[in-house]
């Protein structure tokens, strides 16, 4: 039940933080180490690839959740789009395990690749936030993402749950491994932090609905922009905006405007830049100066280690492993504001359903 909010896709956004808590109830003791199946993590430590393989949103969560496979547990991880692997699969490793994201449980396009997977024999973790939904019943192994029901079609705690989820795996995996990388990793800790830090974005909600209306609501196009993890979360707030304010929003790949897209730069164009890895914190930069140098008008979602005076919204800063848990509210909360304030039904965006049970 919606209780006391508009849409539920609003009261999804303001459980993040709850969630966040859950898991690390769930998935890690008192002394913040992981608690996850032996047998499964038997399974992940024979391979020699993860390919996480997911469609949406999931898709989204699993670009993050190769980025930490790999530094946590240093083990070399592919992400895929389901409805392309499922009929052009790639070379695959000697020993690959194949992970499935899908908050449903029960995305067509997504079993279809299980489906062939299985035939192949190779073992498989669904990570979910349905019990007993097809993808779990057919994968070798099953993760909850106890995230709750989620009713809007816009998907957004289950992305922050499957990023969390994925961060306690890689460290699981990585300390199973003996990986220093893993052993550093306080994400009991990160997660803590990383609850407060949504708590105190989704307390500023005014700010984003002043912002949705100065920027977002009268424009046909928008565009995110960022590298490395700040691209994976560019792609998922470009996604939020799209499905349900009907905005033509694209995520890029902040080095790649330059490359092309750069032509459809007009005046008065909003392009929001997320900027929190300090490698190229510079380089995104530079990128936002070349658009604002063509009219754009620029967002910039800036964590606070790295946030210059005129930046328009900071993160509070955490583990630069675990910041698409905290980019990605704003960009929730954007889209849902330019929605709301164009008085559209936010949580039944038109042509699409919850889940997408055909191919
Ligand atoms: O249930 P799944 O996670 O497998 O669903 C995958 C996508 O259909 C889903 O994430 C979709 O992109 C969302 N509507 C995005 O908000």
């Amino acid at each position: 039940d919606k209780g006391t909010y508009p849409f539920y896709m609003l009261k999804e956004i303001d459980e993040q933080p709850n969630v966040m808590r859950k898991l690390s109830q769930v998935y890690l003791n008192d002394d913040g180490q992981p608690v996850i199946n032996a047998e499964l993590l038997d399974a992940l430590k024979a391979a020699d690839r993860l390919y996480i393989v997911a469609a949406g949103t999931s898709y989204h969560a699993g670009l993050v959740g190769a980025r930490l496979f790999e530094s946590l547990a240093n083990v070399p991880t592919e992400v895929h789009v389901s409805s392309e692997f499922a009929y052009n699969q790639p070379l695959l490793s000697k020993k690959p395990f194949f992970i499935f994201l899908t908050q449903s449980g029960e995305t067509a396009d997504s079993r279809e690749v299980l489906l062939n997977v299985n035939e192949q024999n190779f073992p498989s973790l669904t990570i979910t936030n349905v019990p007993n939904s097809t993808l779990s019943r057919e994968a070798t192994y099953t993760l909850l993402l106890h995230a709750g029901p989620e009713i809007a079609v816009a998907s957004t705690k289950a992305y922050t749950a499957q990023i969390a989820l994925q961060a306690i795996l890689a460290k699981a995996l990585g300390e199973a491994d003996d990986q220093p990388a893993a052993k550093d990793f306080d994400v009991k800790q990160q997660l803590a932090l990383v609850a407060n830090g949504m708590q105190a974005l989704v307390d500023e909600k005014a700010t984003f609905d002043k912002l949705a209306k100065a920027d977002l609501l009268k424009t046909p196009n928008a565009f995110y922009i960022g590298r490395g993890l700040d691209y994976a979360v560019s792609l998922e707030t470009a996604l939020k905006l799209k499905e349900i304010s009907y905005v033509q929003a694209e995520g890029f790949a902040s080095g790649e405007l330059k490359h092309g897209t750069i032509a459809l730069i007009e005046k008065d164009t909003p392009v929001i830049g997320i900027i929190t890895q300090q490698n190229t914190a510079g380089l995104t930069r530079s990128n936002l100066q070349e658009v604002e140098a063509r009219g754009a008008k620029t967002i910039t979602i800036v964590t606070d280690a790295l946030a210059k005076p005129d930046d328009t919204i900071i993160l509070p800063t955490v583990d630069e492993r675990m910041t698409a848990l905290l980019s990605v509210v704003p960009g929730q909360l954007l889209a849902y504001y330019t929605s709301l304030n164009k008085g559209l039904d936010v949580d039944k965006p038109r042509n699409l359903a919850k889940s997408v049970t055909v191919e």
